[in-house]
């Protein structure tokens, strides 16, 4: 009982460049990852109760860590090359969003057609250098 009153941080640091990506895409993004993958997490009510944990403060932190899409400028281009290589990876093996937050949160499913259209996307990024950019 005593964990549910032990303080969790919820921030939500600044934006530094989002990662840039046509609107269909960046919108999937924001939909299916930007949770756990952003600076930009709709904290829901549940996070705040520490044994439910969906969508926990350190759950966050982590992703962020892998893969932060709203600090997409800090990266180095051959960081930037790497972590879409990592997220195409991801879809392919249906990996993420984690499952158990599809559960209670089916609007971040991706169907069929989303990932092929994020998977062509992260094709074209790659061999295009001035497509791994930040906005
Ligand atoms: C509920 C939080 C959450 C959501 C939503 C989420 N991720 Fe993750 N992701 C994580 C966590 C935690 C890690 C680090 C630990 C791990 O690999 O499981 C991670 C790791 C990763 C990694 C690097 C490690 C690897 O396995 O290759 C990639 C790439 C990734 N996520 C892509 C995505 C993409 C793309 C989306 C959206 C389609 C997404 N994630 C949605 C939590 C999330």
């Amino acid at each position: 009982m005593l964990a549910q009153f032990v303080p969790v941080q919820h921030t939500n640091p600044p934006t530094t460049g989002d990662v840039s990506a046509p609107p269909r895409i960046e919108a999937m993004l924001r939909r299916a990852c930007y949770d756990c993958h952003s600076n930009e997490t709709r904290w829901p009510w549940y996070s705040r109760v520490a044994p439910i944990s969906w969508l926990a403060a350190h759950e966050v932190e982590l992703g962020r860590k892998e893969i932060n899409f709203s600090q997409w400028d800090e990266y180095y281009a051959a960081t930037r090359k790497r972590k879409l290589q990592w997220t195409e990876r991801a879809l392919r093996q249906e990996a993420m969003p984690p499952w158990s937050y599809r559960i209670v949160h089916p609007g971040a499913r991706l169907t069929e057609a989303d990932t092929a259209a994020l998977e062509e996307w992260i094709e074209s990024a790659l061999a295009t250098p001035s497509a791994q950019r930040s906005k």
